[in-house]
């Protein structure tokens, strides 16, 4: 696939990499500094290249999102018309400086982000693990044993290409329904941050769903 990465940053620097790795092909934008994005491009090998969020997002297949939430709206305008794009979000709609949600409970960032681009098709993807965990879950991926990534989103085809990305970059993907369950797992991604940043865990914290044997009594 064709991949556009809005905000080169932390996320999108390294799943962009990693998709090039997986052999698609990605555009590195959104950065404040065009040499940044040189590099990652040259960084990340396979066939990748630099560019303006609108040459991102024009040809693409897929989009990853990866921005602050105070971002949004400017990389949405300079990345131009979004109509029938997949866009895969990551961005956790966060206050100015990161200790809360700004949207949540009755809404969430990845259906606030659907409404700004209706014709856009949204699957909101990847907020649930520390960025620090992407390239050792990469280098594990052929292990029987994967860490879980939730996704959700309204559109099946979308989803199907987010799973498809998700899956490249080595987790199991679980579909979590639609795309108001957003409202769900954002609000996890923040206590996998807690754990991750504050807890025991560390920032190499992933997880796996494990599936029991269901007992009939
Ligand atoms: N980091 C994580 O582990 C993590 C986990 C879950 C969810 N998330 C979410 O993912 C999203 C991205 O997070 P991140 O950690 O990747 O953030 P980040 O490292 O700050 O990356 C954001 C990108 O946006 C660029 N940017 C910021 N202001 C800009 C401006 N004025 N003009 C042009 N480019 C600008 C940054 O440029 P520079 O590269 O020049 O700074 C950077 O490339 C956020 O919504 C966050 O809540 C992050």
């Amino acid at each position: 696939m064709r991949i556009g990465i809005l905000g080169s940053g932390l996320m999108g620097g390294k799943l962009g990499t990693l998709f090039a790795r997986a052999g698609h092909e990605v555009v590195f934008s959104y950065a404040r500094s065009e040499q940044k994005l040189k590099k990652l491009a040259r960084e990340a090998k396979g066939k990748t290249r630099p560019g303006t969020p609108r040459e991102a997002a024009q040809e693409a297949d897929a989009v990853l999102l990866a921005v602050h939430w105070s971002r949004i709206d400017d990389v949405l305008k300079q990345a131009g018309d979004l109509s029938g794009k997949v866009i895969v979000s990551c961005s956790l709609p966060m206050n100015d400086n990161d200790t809360g949600l700004v949207v949540a409970h009755t809404s969430s960032g990845a259906e606030e982000l659907a409404k700004k681009i209706p014709k856009a098709r949204v699957v909101s993807a990847f907020n649930t693990v520390p960025s620090e965990v992407f390239f050792s879950v990469f280098e594990a991926r052929r292990k029987a044993t994967r860490p879980s990534l939730v996704y959700c989103g309204d559109d099946s085809s979308s989803k199907r290409v987010a799973a498809e990305l998700i899956r490249d970059v080595g987790f199991d993907a679980v579909d979590a329904g639609p795309l108001r369950i957003a409202r769900y797992t954002e609000p996890f991604a923040l206590l996998v941050g807690q754990l991750a940043y504050e807890g025991k865990g560390g920032p190499e914290l992933a997880y796996r769903f494990e599936r029991h044997p269901r007992k009939v009594r």
